[in-house]
């Protein structure tokens, strides 16, 4: 690729085969589980041409080399692997309610011991970090939308000799890169915006530590939490236009908590200032929330995020979503829409509520 380091260049040319007369410009979709023997990769399991066009095009973007995994939680279980028995995991009370069951059940079995801490509150984090294996951050958190201080809680961590890990799904390379913060570990859950279109279910880490990445590598080699094929190459086909529909769902997020803000409906509206996920808190709580999933048109009540479509969904409809996620709130993924659509349908929706 030409030297660029400009996220909209490298987005659109990493990852693509050599040029050459009749060379594809994308990579193919590589359906093999065995290799001819003597080279680099021999078997499915351990690496794949279009995961490698994939790894190539998000490491560039994140700095780092990446690793591409069947899912977030598949990387995510991968890299909570490499906490040695009963060591500390230091993470956010509001983490996706996938970490923080995948914690409790390690916990519970007396794989890890967890500690979790309010990630806005950066002297309380750096004193936990004390005796961490393992430091993880989401920020901004899921659904809270809370933000942490990522370089000075990692460079406590990195005092106290934990690893820092930081689940990046919500920001994405384009608006943070958490490793030139200090992170050791990237991650993903590249099912969301770096993907894009809600088709495929992916995630991914990146490591600028050649180490590490040796280390993480043999987990998903042994643990098998390798991507599909076709999964990859719908996740490198949605990275192209990342900065793009990045740009465009955060320009419509910060225009619709703008038009939000205050209205009668609602206590609260979060907004982390970046970004394409607001989370209003209805006033009366569960039902009027509900009613607001039930009646808009154009959002789609649905769970996950990150899609070009906009969708929304009360969190506190899961059970593993912790009680201090108020009742009333209702995560909105703010798509690439025209604003003024989106606006109008969740402008009815509420008014709905006050009659
Ligand atoms: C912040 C965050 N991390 C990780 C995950 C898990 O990713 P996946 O659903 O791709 O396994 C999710 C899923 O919603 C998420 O929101």
């Amino acid at each position: 690729m030409a030297e660029s380091t400009k996220p909209a260049t490298v987005a659109v040319h990493a990852g693509r085969p050599d040029r050459g007369p009749d060379q594809p410009l994308n990579v193919p979709i590589t359906m093999a589980s065995t290799y001819g023997a003597g080279g680099d990769v021999e078997y499915g399991r351990y690496g794949n041409p279009t995961w490698a066009a994939f790894e190539e095009a998000l490491g560039a973007l994140e700095g780092g080399r990446c690793l591409s995994f069947s899912s977030g939680m598949g990387a995510i279980t991968t890299v909570l692997d490499l906490v040695g028995h009963d060591g500390l995991v230091v993470a956010p009370q509001h983490s996706y309610t996938g970490t923080l069951l995948q914690l409790a059940d390690l916990e519970l079995r007396g794989r890890v011991r967890t500690k979790l801490v309010d990630i806005t509150d950066t002297a309380a984090v750096v004193a936990a970090c004390d005796d961490a294996a393992l430091v993880w951050f989401e920020s901004p958190t899921n659904p809270a939308l809370e933000l942490a201080d990522i370089a000075a809680i990692a460079a406590a961590a990195h005092e106290a000799g934990a690893r820092v890990v930081v689940d990046n799904t919500f920001a994405t390379p384009v608006l943070q890169q958490p490793l030139a913060l200090g992170a050791d570990i990237v991650l993903h859950s590249a099912t969301k915006y770096i993907a894009g279109h809600s088709d495929a279910l992916m995630g991914a880490v990146v490591t600028a530590d050649d180490e590490l990445y040796g280390v993480l590598k043999g987990r998903r080699d042994l643990l098998g939490t390798t991507p599909g094929t076709l999964e990859a190459y719908l996740a490198l086909r949605g990275l192209r236009t990342l900065p793009l529909r990045v740009e465009r769902a955060q320009a419509n997020a910060t225009e619709l908590a703008r038009r939000l803000a205050g209205h009668p409906a609602l206590s609260e509206v979060r907004y982390p200032g970046f970004g394409a996920i607001v989370s209003i808190v209805l006033a009366g709580g569960a039902a009027p929330a509900d009613l607001v999933t039930d009646r808009t048109r154009l959002w789609l009540h649905a769970t996950s995020l990150g899609g070009v479509e906009s969708t929304l969904e009360r969190r506190r409809r899961w059970n593993a979503e912790p009680a201090t996620i108020p009742e009333g709130l209702v995560r909105l993924s703010v798509g690439i829409e025209d604003v003024d659509d989106l606006w109008a349908d969740l402008e009815q929706a509420l008014e709905s509520l006050i009659g």
